[in-house]
């Protein structure tokens, strides 16, 4: 394979290094363009623009694979827990018994919120989204917690702030739903494991008390490790750019919550929720929502198919396929849009015009069913992404931050605007 482009500009040859990667991905350096040329490249959306060099989470769209830190995705669902995958992202290697047995007791140590803070949950509008009071509390979170800025221990700081994150986002997640519905809080339970404490925290009240299914337990680790990361996406980069500035982690995250509730990314999840609940309230056939599918005079749009860079099945969708099918065999799950989940399915499998677009389901179309049967609200989708990409965020920006060349983010533009006019006073202006 060439290591080097080359570029015929203005009569001269320019000669740029290419980088290729571990898995034979390549890109042509243009960080010297600029200086020699006095061009930048144009690329709406970052479509085909590396910003970094990473070696968090390797994504091959044509084939289906992810892998974290080389693992893949579909060994990590059937046998990690959540706390271990994101210490595998966030510090690079698997954590031995003494680590995640220490780190899981940082996660208990730090569940807790301050009690000062409650009162943001009391205050906020019952109809208040989830999503801006977990940005918020988060943002907030680094005033209550100023250890992160003790330089003398920066490792230890950093490690701290990783747990206080992971761990308080669940409680932050389910004291927001609580307060939503004007029930008390329910306190993290130091005898539970992550996932059985979130769902405690979330459905146990003194009215009613709660038995934690470990099967739905099982399901919350496996959805949760499935959108830990997923490389340079919009909330990613978001955290890499603001993270750039040297912004703490806590503000970061906060930022990377923000992208993430976006209807075009996080946000999709419930839209393909409310996909499946739309064909089971109107009755329509599956034949007809494939026909007003392929419609491109229709409104109507089947989210949960399709997928920017998957080109062939999204592996989480493949894992979190099974999980339901399990579920659904073993009676655990009840839930009647699984039906018409797997009928849509088939039919678009079998249907020319998804084939020919390579449109799969993608990671949505199965963790909707699998959160609306879990009992989660359609509202805290989004928050539920959010509890799984927080250590894919950490492990970004700690990535960024260990690189020596990493840079404050600041792209460039082509101005199109006016070119210079003279001012005008207000009593001229028409
Ligand atoms: N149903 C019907 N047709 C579709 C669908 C769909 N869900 N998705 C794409 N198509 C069609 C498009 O109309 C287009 O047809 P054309 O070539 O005749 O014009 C073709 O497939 C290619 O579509 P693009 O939008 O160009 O594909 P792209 O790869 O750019 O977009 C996207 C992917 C945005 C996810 C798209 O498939 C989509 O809108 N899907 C539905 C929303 C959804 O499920 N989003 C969640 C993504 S997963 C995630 O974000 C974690």
């Amino acid at each position: 394979m060439s290591d080097s482009a080359t570029l015929h500009y203005q009569g001269k040859d320019l000669v740029f290094p290419v980088i290729t990667g571990t898995e034979n991905e390549s890109a042509m350096d243009i960080s010297l363009l600029r200086k020699s040329t006095g061009l930048v490249t144009m690329d709406y959306g970052y479509q085909n623009t590396g910003s970094t060099r990473s070696k968090i989470t390797f994504v091959d769209g044509a084939n289906g694979i992810l892998r974290y830190r080389g693992y893949n995705i579909e060994d990590l669902a059937a046998n990690a827990m959540f706390p271990e995958t994101a210490w595998l992202l966030i510090y690079g290697e698997l954590p031995s018994a003494d680590q995640l047995q220490k780190f899981r007791q940082m996660l208990t140590e730090n569940a807790l919120i301050h009690e000062n803070l409650l009162n943001f949950f009391r205050e906020m509008p019952p109809s208040a989204h989830p999503m801006g009071i977990l940005s918020s509390i988060v943002n907030a979170l680094g005033l209550f917690t100023p250890r992160f800025y003790d330089d003398e221990n920066k490792a230890e700081a950093f490690n701290f702030t990783v747990a206080n994150l992971i761990s308080k986002v669940r409680t932050v997640a389910a004291f927001s739903y609580k307060a939503s519905i004007g029930e008390p809080f329910v306190y993290p339970d130091a005898e539970k494991s992550y996932c059985a404490n979130f769902l405690n925290m979330m459905f146990s009240s003194k009215a009613k008390p709660y038995n934690v299914d470990p099967l739905m337990v099982q399901a919350l680790n496996t959805l949760l490790i499935v959108h830990a990361d997923h490389e340079q996406n919009c909330s990613t980069s978001t955290v890499r750019m603001v993270g750039s500035s040297q912004a703490s982690l806590y503000a970061s995250v906060c930022a990377g919550i923000c992208a993430l509730w976006g209807p075009l990314h996080g946000g999709a999840n419930q839209a393909a929720l409310e996909t499946l609940m739309q064909v089971q309230q109107s009755g329509m056939s599956v034949k007809t929502v494939m026909e007003r599918a392929k419609d491109k005079n229709d409104p109507f749009k089947l989210s949960g198919f399709g997928h920017r860079v998957y080109k062939s099945y999204d592996p989480r969708a493949k894992v979190l396929k099974g999980l339901v099918h399990t579920f659904f065999n073993k009676g655990s799950l009840n839930d009647p849009l699984m039906e018409i989940a797997s009928e849509l399915e088939e039919a678009a499998l079998k249907d020319d015009y998804f084939i020919e677009r390579k449109l799969y389901p993608n990671v949505d179309f199965y963790s909707g069913i699998l959160y609306h049967a879990m009992g989660i609200p359609t509202n805290m989708l989004t928050v539920m992404f959010a509890i799984g990409r927080l250590p894919g965020w950490i492990a970004h920006w700690k990535e960024m931050h260990d690189d020596p060349e990493s840079k404050i983010n600041r792209p460039r533009q082509i101005y199109t605007g006016h070119t210079e006019r003279p001012w005008i006073k207000l009593a001229d202006r028409v």
